[in-house]
């Protein structure tokens, strides 16, 4: 059994009218299925009101499930007397860094959280030390929160998380509110803790290009898992994502409308390194015409047709 594991998991929201005092449910979380194996760099994709914060706050105990059940490491979130260590073993990181960070040093702020779980002193430091150098903060122990970037606030929030050394990292959207900077460097971060320090991490994002790396991917779509793969066995279904509104990465955009207009390209090219590699491989029949697709005299594209999934993925 994995690190997350949900069955048959429903979450409804109850709203009462203020006025009528009527209450109404509404299913945020449909019969979800879910077992991520320690280890795995996890992504989630999903249109707005999906489901996937409401998904991510069941595996912190935030929420509990209507239906259905969560256990985090075997530990059953409903179980209230494991509560401590469920939040312990999977840490969360929110989308607003400044909601996040209390302390007024970035050094006490990374403190904070072992010193409320009985940590001793030295270990605190120690762990301190050790977080903030994961994220690449060490030089900015002493300075204030408030004046560092959103890239660098979001930083310190998860080396906070990291200091109460989660078996586990959820992480819902952390790079909404950040630059193309801060996003770089959030994902770099959070790729460096799950290969090197082998946290497990799941990554809730908007971001196409941030799931590239993943393992594994879900797709959300009104409070279901709609889709599960990896990131190149999604991306190859460009169609079905639309369908659920969401985006391909730029680069998979482009090498499938090539393929549509006829230019013989595996599906799900997911790194412009990928798509250069995979052009360079075409063999256009002599006249053919690269952008209307049609064939020159000398033969059809289809005989130049590579098997699908043939790129090699792009590790960096
Ligand atoms: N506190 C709440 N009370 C009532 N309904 C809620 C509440 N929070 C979320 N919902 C509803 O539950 C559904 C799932 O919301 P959720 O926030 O989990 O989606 P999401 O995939 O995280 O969306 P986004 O991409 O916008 O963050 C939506 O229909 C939303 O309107
Ligand atoms: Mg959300």
């Amino acid at each position: 059994m994995g690190i997350v594991k949900a069955a048959h998991l429903i979450y409804d929201y109850i709203t009462r009218d203020d006025e009528t005092g009527v209450e109404t449910a509404s299913r945020a979380i449909d019969d979800v299925d879910l077992d991520i194996a320690a280890g795995d760099f996890i992504a989630i994709l999903g249109h707005n009101g999906s489901g996937k914060s409401t998904l991510a706050k069941h595996m912190n105990a935030l929420l509990l499930p209507t239906g259905g059940g969560i256990w985090i490491k075997n530990m059953d979130t409903r179980d209230e007397s494991s509560i401590w260590d469920i939040r312990q073993t999977a840490g969360m990181v929110f989308q607003n860094p400044d909601n996040q960070i209390i302390g007024s040093i970035v050094e006490e702020d990374v403190g904070f959280g072992p010193e409320n779980m009985g940590v001793p002193t030295d270990e605190i430091w120690k762990r301190v030390n050790d977080s903030l150098s994961a994220v690449g903060m060490t030089e900015y122990r002493e300075h204030s929160p408030n004046k560092l970037s959103g890239g660098q606030k979001q930083r310190v929030a998860i080396a906070g998380v990291m200091a109460m050394h989660p078996e586990c990292i959820v992480l819902d959207e952390p790079t909404a509110m950040l630059d193309p900077n801060g996003r770089k460097e959030v994902l770099k971060t959070v790729r460096r803790l799950n290969k090197t320090s082998g946290v497990t991490v799941i990554l809730i994002t908007h971001y196409m290009d941030e799931v590239i790396h993943a393992d594994k991917v879900f797709v959300m779509d009104d409070g279901k898992i709609v889709m599960e793969g990896t990131p190149r066995e999604i991306f190859s279904q460009v169609e079905k994502l639309k369908e659920l509104r969401l985006d391909v990465p730029q680069v998979t955009e482009l090498a499938y409308e090539l393929k549509l207009k006829g230019v013989p390209l595996p599906d799900g090219i997911l790194t412009i390194d990928e798509f250069v590699q995979a052009l360079k491989q075409v063999k256009m029949p002599k006249g053919a015409d690269p952008v209307s697709g049609a064939p020159g005299k000398n033969g059809n594209l289809a005989h130049t047709q590579k098997k699908d999934g043939d790129a090699y993925v792009d590790q960096t």
